[in-house]
């Protein structure tokens, strides 16, 4: 697979990207190199020390383009609504949303929404992100969201009556509904009538990256062990991201495992469950701005 760096841009406008989760890992890697290709690049991420590193890094490699960060804890509702009114006051489009932003969560966590963290994290934050940008995504000549999870995965599922997984947790069962979710969530955005932001769903694999921090010792170490031998370089992962930003796909939702296309009737892109979870978020969503949070489910 090519690792090469993301092509020059090709519009007079500069190109303005935001990645969610752009301060560490795979976003990291994607954030910089398309400000050095002279990109306007919005970093979303929580740790502050992270940002300023990336900024420093961006400065010292000769960025051309223009980096900010945005300092937001992507597992709050309103955190992430303030984030997106903050890209929607500083700029007339957007061209790409990519979505890095994930986090393992060992315990069981509710966030001040009521939620479990993982699906508020890694989920509802994307189709957050996605929502409100849609307006300023779809004045851009070539959009594109690109949603970086697991799709191709069938393990895991939507606790429909215990999304917040209050009678069963677990750390890989918490990713693991979240990515069913994410692959639903592309279904939902592009089965949306006169939808014209094309979407990709992309499983990078097995990757050199991912903050082992929150995982208990002996997780960190097998993992690290194994991805000394298994997983791919950051680059290698990232390299299609640049391929789907520099030509977004005309179909309105792309599903891709690694280098492989998936066929969009499977299992886990049914769009009857694609409705059903966006039906179920708008829900929550309303009760969480009215106050009553996401405790019902
Ligand atoms: N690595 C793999 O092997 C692998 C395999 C398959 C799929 N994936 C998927 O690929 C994506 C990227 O993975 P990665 O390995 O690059 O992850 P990573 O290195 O752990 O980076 C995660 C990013 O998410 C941000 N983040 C975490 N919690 C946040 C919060 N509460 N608010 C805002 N930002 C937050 C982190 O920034 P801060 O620390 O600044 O908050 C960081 O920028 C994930 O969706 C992952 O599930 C990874």
């Amino acid at each position: 697979m090519s690792t090469k760096a993301p092509r020059p841009r090709d519009t007079d406008r500069q190109r303005v990207i935001v990645v969610s989760g752009g301060t560490d890992g795979m976003g990291r890697a994607f954030a910089l190199a398309r400000v050095r290709s002279g990109d306007k690049v919005v970093a979303l991420g929580s740790n502050p020390e992270k940002g300023r590193r990336l900024l420093e890094e961006a400065t010292r490699s000769g960025a051309v383009g223009g980096i900010e960060f945005v300092r937001v804890d992507l597992a709050s509702v309103g955190g992430t609504r303030s984030a997106i009114a903050r890209v929607v006051a500083a700029h007339d489009a957007v061209d790409s949303l990519v979505l890095f932003a994930n986090r393992h969560s060992p315990r069981r966590v509710l966030t001040e929404d009521g939620l479990e963290r993982t699906f508020a994290l890694y989920y509802l934050s994307r189709f957050l992100l996605g929502e409100g940008l849609g307006p300023l995504l779809r004045r851009s000549a070539r959009p594109v969201i690109v949603n970086v999870a697991g799709v191709g995965a069938r393990a895991g599922r939507i606790h429909w009556d215990d999304l917040r997984l209050e009678h069963r947790y677990g750390t890989v069962r918490a990713q693991l509904q979240a990515g069913r979710a994410n692959d639903l969530l592309g279904v939902a955005h592009a089965a949306r009538p006169g939808e014209t932001v094309p979407y990709v769903l992309y499983h990078p694999g097995f990757t050199r990256s991912g903050d082992l921090g929150p995982l208990p010792a002996p997780a960190r170490l097998l993992i690290r062990a194994l991805a000394r031998v298994a997983a791919r370089p950051v680059e290698e992962s990232v390299a299609p991201v640049h391929g789907f930003v520099d030509n977004p796909p005309k179909a309105p939702l792309t599903a891709i495992d690694r280098g492989r296309s998936l066929p969009l009737d499977l299992p886990t892109l049914a769009p009857g469950d694609a409705e059903r979870l966006a039906e179920v978020t708008r829900e929550l969503l309303r009760a969480i701005t009215s106050g009553g949070g996401g405790h019902g489910r």
